[in-house]
């Protein structure tokens, strides 16, 4: 795990944040913003397990994920602020990114953080659209979210920005890569039963959530309407309502040969010993 940016001599080291990270990471992101999880565009993204980039001494962390071709910069956070640690960790993400030949960069922040929305404006970032009343809604989730923010402005609405980091890539008036993982709703279902699983098994490995989040359960088995056996009632099968694969995104078994009771495993015996493997 090298240094991935040193611009200079009064900038922060800048590396990728390693195993030994994992810690300090949830412990900051819980100071900083109440807890590991943030709301934002409707998702609650847990952002102490995504890659992320840490300022030396651990003064400064972006956290960030990839969404297809672009990707979201989730959290960043400098202390103490004004001496340059958020400048050196977003320019060393847009490099590594650009390097890594993601088009655009996206984040998502509230109406009432005028210092942030100055310095990312200055830096590149554009405004792409405004969600009102998107933080009332985040509250449900996140209750910890306050009322109000900088100068008493009161938090009530998302703004999302991009900065290009692809030269081809100009056009900011299109929507955010969330948005199509929210219009797929399998996608959606999928990641609820991943989050699910990581919460009751409960699943200690990123990766092994992320597979269970990615992988599509209707590739192992035949065309549906399904046959399925409930742990609660391991007596009898009953049939999915219809084939929409969503009815597969549950910790249920899913007959593959009924008759000789074998199925397609368990989704919470699988991720415990995945997990436990790791
Ligand atoms: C926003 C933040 C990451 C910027 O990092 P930083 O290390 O303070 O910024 P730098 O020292 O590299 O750059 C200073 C610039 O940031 C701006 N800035 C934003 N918030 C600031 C703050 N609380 N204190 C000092 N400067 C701040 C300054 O106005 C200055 O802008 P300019 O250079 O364009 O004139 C950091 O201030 C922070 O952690 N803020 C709280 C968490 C947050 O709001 N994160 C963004 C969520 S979307």
């Amino acid at each position: 795990m090298g240094p991935i940016d040193e611009p200079g001599s009064s900038a922060p080291l800048i590396r990728p944040a390693g195993a030994d990270d994992g810690v300090w990471i949830s412990n900051f992101l819980r100071e900083r913003w109440g807890a590991a999880t943030v709301v934002v565009h409707g998702e609650v993204i847990d952002a102490a397990q995504l890659p992320a980039l840490v300022a030396e001494p651990r003064r400064g962390l972006a956290t960030y994920r990839r969404l297809g071709g672009e990707a979201e910069l989730v959290t960043l956070d400098a202390v103490p602020p004004g001496s340059g640690t958020g400048t050196a960790l977003l320019e060393a993400l847009t490099r590594k990114l650009g390097a890594d030949g993601c088009a655009r960069l996206w984040l998502t922040m509230t109406n009432a953080n005028l210092s942030a929305l100055q310095f990312y404006l200055r830096r590149g970032f554009r405004l792409n659209q405004v969600r009102p009343g998107a933080v009332d809604q985040a509250r449900g989730l996140k209750p910890s979210i306050p009322l109000v923010g900088e100068h008493g402005i009161p938090l009530h609405d998302e703004l999302d920005l991009c900065r290009v980091l692809d030269p081809r890539a100009q056009n900011v008036s299109v929507p955010p890569p969330w948005g199509k993982l929210q219009r797929d709703p399998v996608a959606a279902a999928r990641r609820g039963y991943a989050e699910e699983l990581r919460c009751t098994v409960p699943i200690h490995n990123a990766a092994v959530v992320k597979a269970f989040a990615t992988v599509p359960r209707e590739q192992f088995l035949g065309p549906g309407p399904w046959r399925i056996l409930s742990p609660m009632s391991l007596a009898a099968y009953w049939t999915t309502e219809s084939a929409d694969p969503r009815h597969l995104y549950h910790d249920v078994l899913v007959a593959i040969d009924e008759t000789r009771r074998l199925n397609n495993g368990q989704p919470s015996l699988w991720a415990c010993l995945y997990d436990r493997l790791t």
